[in-house]
């Protein structure tokens, strides 16, 4: 999932993303010189920490990257709206799939307001049609390549590795009766038991941590999350995802023929924040470049360009953060200077980095999966 400013409508896979930005609401105060070193600094910082290391070309590690992958058509969400006659409805309200327009323009209004990051199965063929029509001809459109599998495998393959199987991408394009089949509801207990527990990473935003969460916890789904939430709650969702995960792969491999694997890479993305867990003695390497690495690329998406300019950028982390909601918890500072920070606790390492929001949106869609892919190209 991703949040974005645009919608993407999946070509093959009927899923409408629903998306939004909040940069808007960020201004630049007139020239403040003391935030603008601060920036430059974190900058130069961060790409340091992102080139102490290389990507490793020469073990050609074999990769197996799921879940899903599709053709997205890229348009502005608020000018489709416009285009089918729907952008003023006063009734922002969710569903859970969407069948008609009226639907889309209620979801589309639920999750913009606050900035949130969605995506909905279309249920209606005809009506999913209409939509992929009338974002044809919109100016300005394009298709790209989406859904995390392609995602991780161009990341991937771009640096020469070999790699195996793209998950959910064999029988692409999906023909018609098993296309979105992964995208209903009740998928999400197999995707637990044949995915989840089988998988040494998972990289994910803010939206889908408490919703992974909810799933494991066995309690309904969190249809729409603080989008901008703090570094202790999200660490402590992460410690909890991780510690559940693990007790039920543990529990699953004593029961189970097809062991389970343990949770050993956690990445968690939020609009401002970075944020992995990493098992200690396990084979990912160079947390804190993958952390810096992420946290930039989330810059070079958004804005479009591989060199960063920081008069379009802007720094949402608070100056320090705790490092859990536990009373008591320790305070981090975020250093300019060393802004990713490290440290251990039980069997893993946390590392969390401030991400340079860029403040001139050139694209949003596809965002949460290039930073996934960026984070995990060091970490191999
Ligand atoms: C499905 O979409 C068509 C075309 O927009 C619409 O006429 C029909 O009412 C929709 N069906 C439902 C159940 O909303
Ligand atoms: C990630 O985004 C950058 C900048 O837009 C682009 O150059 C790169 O190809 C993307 N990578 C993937 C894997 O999509
Ligand atoms: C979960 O959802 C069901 C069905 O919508 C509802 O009946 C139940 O009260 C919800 N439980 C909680 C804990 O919110
Ligand atoms: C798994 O099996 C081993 C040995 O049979 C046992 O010691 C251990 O407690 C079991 N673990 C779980 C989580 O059930």
């Amino acid at each position: 999932m991703e949040r974005e400013g645009r919608a993407s409508w999946m070509k093959y896979g009927p899923v409408v993303s629903l998306f939004v930005v909040i940069l808007s609401f960020w201004f630049r105060s007139p020239q403040n010189e003391v935030l603008d070193d601060r920036l430059d600094t974190v900058l130069s910082s961060l790409l340091r920490a992102e080139g102490k290391v290389g990507v490793n070309n020469v073990a050609r590690p074999k990769v197996a990257v799921g879940f899903g992958g599709c053709v997205d058509l890229i348009v502005d969400g608020v000018s489709l709206l416009n285009k089918i006659g729907l952008a003023h409805t006063d009734q922002p309200l969710h569903h859970d799939l969407i069948e008609n327009e009226v639907q889309l323009a209620q979801s589309f209004a639920y999750f913009f307001a606050p900035g949130a990051a969605a995506e909905r199965f279309v249920l209606n063929d005809t009506f999913f049609s209409e939509l992929v029509e009338a974002s044809r001809d919109l100016p300005g459109n394009r298709w790209a390549i989406g859904g995390n599998a392609p995602r991780n495998s161009k990341a991937l393959t771009q640096i020469c590795w070999w790699w195996v199987g793209l998950q959910m991408m064999d029988n692409f394009p999906f023909q018609s009766g098993e296309h979105g089949q992964f995208c209903r509801r009740g998928y999400k207990e197999e995707l637990f038991h044949y995915v989840i527990l089988h998988a040494d990473s998972l990289g994910m935003n803010e939206q889908e941590l408490p919703n992974l969460l909810s799933l494991l916890k066995g309690s309904n789904i969190t249809v729409l999350s603080d989008p901008n939430p703090r570094v202790a709650t999200v660490l402590d969702q992460m410690r909890e995802v991780y510690r559940i995960v693990n007790l039920r792969s543990k529990e699953d491999s004593n029961t189970s023929s097809a062991k389970a694997k343990p949770l050993t890479r956690l990445h968690v993305h939020t609009l401002a924040f970075q944020a992995m867990i990493v098992t200690h003695g396990s084979k990912w390497k160079n947390t804190m470049s993958a952390t810096a690495k992420a946290s930039l690329t989330a810059n070079r998406h958004v804005c479009g360009s591989d060199d960063i300019d920081p008069s379009k950028a802007r720094l949402i982390m608070d100056d320090s953060f705790s490092v859990s909601q536990r009373e008591g918890s320790v305070r981090i500072p975020l250093q300019e200077s060393r802004p990713v920070s490290c440290w251990d606790e039980d069997d893993y390492e946390i590392c969390v980095a401030p991400v340079l929001v860029c403040t001139e949106v050139y694209q949003t869609a596809g965002g949460g999966d290039n930073v996934s892919a960026a984070g995990l190209v060091l970490q191999i």
